[in-house]
């Protein structure tokens, strides 16, 4: 028995929207049949999904993501992750090494497969770390880990503080065919602040991160990749400075991709109401100069993809205030409806670009196989219901924290029915 899923509307990264009647069976789309074309498929023995008026999109992807486990499962793990991920309609997500262990031996890029296997919901694809232990002073094995099942390299949390172990691992990953994936982060310049030097940091007396700490890692990158040859993609974009490196290493053809965060794309230091820690995260909130430019990037290719930077912690670690608790946000399960509401249902952008960029752009980054409806191709879908206003409330919250600063927005564009693999995950 497979699934009809009729009369969805489908768009591509054109924004051409098209009613279709797509089929799944077993894990594959098996058909797609234009609805407009008067035939009526036979829907007798399989399931019948209604999706008149909804989006049908190839399933979300994204490509950062933690997950937490092993190691820190009392603020999420991986059976509640890959639940909170497909609530947010996410069907494929590359979950961080940050963990304890961090996944930097073949034995814990093991653990996460098995678990993800056993317990999750989507389909999870770890990132191995570039240093032992996220300690910048040892490559790991990149070959062991890439023969493991890793699709990149990693020291998300910290930067790589030495430009020589950068290049080593760039080079090293570049001779496997493997991109390096950087949290850009010099620590010489930012000595334990919690939020971005500027007007709230000024207001409320306390240290501040400032711009080039993330860009001047950026820069030094961008000149490593080109004497590398590796494909480097920098994480969580949030300055302008950054952008415009990124700008100018593009138009060199160094081979350099990028990504930004729905809260950077939509808030600025100025919309930070207090010292609530809801509303910390590293990079931190910048000013609405910066955002500006990360908008701009995205829709001019600068920036390749949307992320949502998953990272859970609970309430008491929250509770701890601006200045202790850990820096970091949920993503999942609000991300499209926030972009819907503040950048498709404004006209700023088209829906078809929206979802190009959380399915097919990431998909081609990365070379994997998904992000798209074309038959015969994993069915990952996402149905989407474009109509519905409906305020974040913290008790639909599926992750097992409740991180997030966007608790009370009244926002449209809901995922109600996720298929991940050809089985229905959410709905
Ligand atoms: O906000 C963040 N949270 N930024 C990071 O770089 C790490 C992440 C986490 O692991 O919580
Ligand atoms: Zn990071
Ligand atoms: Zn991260």
């Amino acid at each position: 028995m497979g699934i009809w899923i009729l009369n969805g509307l489908t768009v591509d990264a054109n924004n051409v929207q098209t009613t279709k009647h797509v089929l799944v069976e077993n894990d594959k789309i098996a058909l797609v049949v234009d609805a407009l074309s008067g035939d009526v498929p036979q829907t007798e023995g399989h399931e019948v999904i209604d999706a008149a008026g909804k989006l049908v999109s190839p399933g979300f992807i994204d490509m950062h993501v933690h997950l937490r486990e092993p190691g820190f499962e009392h603020k999420e793990n991986i059976a509640t992750g890959t639940r909170s991920a497909a609530r947010g309609g996410f069907t494929t997500i590359a979950c961080m090494p940050n963990t304890r262990p961090v996944i930097d031996t073949v034995d814990t890029v093991n653990y996460i497969l098995d678990k993800a296997a056993t317990d999750g919901v989507v389909r999870v694809i770890p990132y191995g770390t570039i240093t032992k232990n996220e300690l910048g002073r040892e490559l790991t094995d990149f070959a062991a880990l890439k023969e493991a099942g890793v699709i990149g390299y990693t020291d998300d949390g910290v930067g790589v503080q030495s430009a020589q172990m950068m290049k080593d691992a760039m080079a090293l990953a570049a001779s496997l065919g493997m991109p390096i994936i950087a949290h850009c982060e010099d620590d010489t310049l930012v000595v334990g602040a919690p939020v971005n030097e500027g007007t709230f940091a000024t207001k409320h007396g306390l240290k501040g991160i400032p711009n080039e700490s993330e860009a001047i890692h950026v820069g030094r990158d961008v000149l490593l990749a080109e004497a590398t040859g590796v494909h480097y993609h920098v994480c969580h974009v949030s300055t302008e400075q950054s952008v415009r490196l990124i700008r100018h290493a593009k138009q060199f053809g160094i081979k350099v991709t990028a990504e930004v965060c729905p809260h950077h794309l939509l808030l600025s230091e100025e919309d930070i109401p207090g010292m609530d820690a809801n509303w910390k995260m590293n990079p931190p909130l910048r000013t609405p100069r910066d955002v500006q430019a990360v908008i701009e990037a995205l829709e001019d290719g600068t920036i390749d993809i949307i992320v949502t930077d998953h990272a859970p912690h609970t309430e008491e670690e929250k509770a701890k205030g601006m200045l202790l608790a850990p820096f970091g946000i949920l993503g999942f399960e609000t991300a499209f409806s926030l972009l819907y509401t503040k950048f498709v249902l404004t006209g700023k952008w088209t829906l078809g670009f929206l979802v190009d960029r959380m399915t097919k752009k990431p998909a081609d980054v990365f070379g994997l196989p998904y992000g798209t409806l074309e038959v015969g191709s994993v069915a990952d879908i996402t149905i989407v219901d474009l109509d519905t206003t409906k305020a974040v409330l913290k008790e639909e919250i599926v992750s097992r924290s409740k991180n997030t600063p966007f608790i009370g927005w009244e926002l449209r564009g809901w995922p109600v029915v996720t298929i991940a693999s050809g089985k229905v995950v959410y709905s």
